[in-house]
């Protein structure tokens, strides 16, 4: 059936229609603009944003019924297969795979925008060591804002591109920050020869006492788990940040609000629950107890890392986090990890299970991500972190989308008030009389 071009809405009380246009995108449900709606005296309601399309945006595209994610038309499947990170990073950015001068370029950019001010080394200070490295890094990358001032005119689309370059090269060195303080260990300054991966786990993991080589497969199995969390549509922390920079604040604090969006436990916090999860079921055979508590209503008990707003099929970011699991589980000789093997019956059981096959609820993204983290030797504490590194890439393409859009507003939603009616003020001596 060819788009409809209008939508016309009638109501049981005589009131004349109103019609309303509708547009067709590339792909997905075709949209009703209800922007006129309002001169009639109208809003739409629709708490949580369940079938309201935000933004017109071209980064990237989720069919949830198919299991589909495309980053600006491409499959992820095939840029997990193929390409890397900073090379994701200027698809995503720019819209075409880049050019080999391109992207030597620019990877060259990002790498020497890895160091951060060392006045910044203080702004860590003022944290407790024991601060979730979440925390520190909502606070450090918000503190960007007071010594980044080359690239603060928002609306100017070099000083965003600079924005991008210093978020993408410093965003892996505050998470690695974050890190070493929590650890009481001395910081470890970026180096420049290494690749973008590599160089997180140099500054994660290496410390003054020995030198420390990279394993080349892991760098490779987190540079493609940094592709698979890069950028995901609309998602709570991506409508965080293009809310908060639709008013032109500077793009360092939006950012670190998205860190914080995507810091809760339905969101991006979710890889660090599922680990708790899967250690306080600790047993194959307890498995059975835990699917019963998630299906249980009147317990608020949910199986981290099934289910999904959009995916209504398995997630295709988890079935490459699944294998992606596997192969650095075999790298490092750790294919029985206890872990592993619960989290392998545990989707082998539920995805057999009548309650989560009639709501669709599948392994997400963040299901095998724990595993793999902590087999790379993250602690539970810094998996959001890792995940708000790789989705900073899809943040400030999203943010730079926005504001090239010459037509764009400030984001300003209504409401739907259920609130008191009109009455006078009460004096204190007259109140509860
Ligand atoms: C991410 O948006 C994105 O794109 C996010 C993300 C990204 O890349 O940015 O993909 C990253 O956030 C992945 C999701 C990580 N979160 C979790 O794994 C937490 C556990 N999952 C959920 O709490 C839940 O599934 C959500 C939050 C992910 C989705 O919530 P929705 O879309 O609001 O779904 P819902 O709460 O309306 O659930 C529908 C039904 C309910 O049952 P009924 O009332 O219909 O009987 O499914 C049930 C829910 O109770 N349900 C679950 C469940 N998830 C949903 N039941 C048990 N365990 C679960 N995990």
């Amino acid at each position: 059936m060819t788009t409809p071009t209008k939508a016309i809405l009638t109501f049981d009380n005589g009131a004349a229609p109103i019609e309303l246009p509708v547009q067709a995108g590339t792909y997905g449900p075709d949209v009703i603009d209800i922007r006129a709606l309002n001169q009639h005296g109208y809003l739409t309601y629709d708490p949580g944003f369940m079938s309201t399309a935000s933004c017109t945006s071209g980064i990237s595209f989720i069919d949830g019924e198919a299991g589909v994610l495309y980053y600006r038309g491409y499959p992820i499947e095939q840029l997990v297969q193929h390409a890397d990170f900073l090379e994701v990073a200027w698809l995503l950015l720019f819209g075409e795979l880049p050019l080999p001068a391109e992207k030597a370029d620019f990877s060259q950019q990002v790498r020497r925008n890895a160091m951060l001010h060392d006045q910044i080394n203080n702004v860590f200070r003022g944290f407790r060591r024991d601060a979730h490295p979440m925390a520190v890094m909502v606070g450090v990358t918000g503190a960007m804002s007071a010594f980044y001032h080359d690239s603060s005119d928002v609306f100017d689309a070099a000083s965003r591109v600079q924005t991008a370059v210093h978020l993408i090269g410093k965003v892996p060195t505050i998470a690695a920050m974050s890190y070493k303080y929590n650890m009481g260990e001395p910081f470890v300054y970026p180096q420049y020869q290494l690749g973008y991966a590599e160089n997180f786990l140099h500054m994660m993991f290496s410390t003054p006492c020995e030198s420390y080589e990279v394993n080349p497969v892991l760098a490779r199995a987190l540079d493609r788990i940094f592709i698979l969390h890069a950028d995901h549509e609309q998602n709570a922390s991506t409508s965080t940040v293009r809310l908060a920079g639709s008013s032109g604040a500077n793009p360092y604090a939006c950012i670190a609000a998205g860190m914080a969006s995507l810091w809760g436990p339905l969101h991006g916090g979710a890889n660090e629950a599922v680990l708790k999860m899967l250690a306080e079921i600790g047993d194959v055979s307890r498995i059975p107890e835990f699917i019963e508590r998630a299906k249980d209503k009147q317990n608020p008990f949910r199986l981290m890392g099934f289910g999904h707003r959009i995916y209504k099929n398995m997630d295709p970011r988890a079935a490459f986090m699944r294998q992606t699991c596997h192969e650095v589980l075999e790298e490092l000789d750790l294919v029985d990890d206890p872990l592993f093997r619960i989290a392998l019956e545990l989707e082998r059981i539920a995805l057999q299970d009548e309650y989560f096959i009639a709501r669709k609820l599948y392994p997400n993204v963040d299901f095998y991500s724990g595993i793999v983290f902590r087999a790379l030797g993250i602690p539970p504490s810094m998996f959001t972190a890792i995940f708000a590194l790789a989705r900073t890439v899809g943040w400030v393409a999203q943010w730079n989308e926005m504001l090239a859009d010459s037509s764009h507003r400030i984001g300003r939603p209504r409401q739907h008030y259920n609130g008191a009616t009109r009455r006078d003020y009460v004096p204190e001596h007259l109140r509860g009389a």
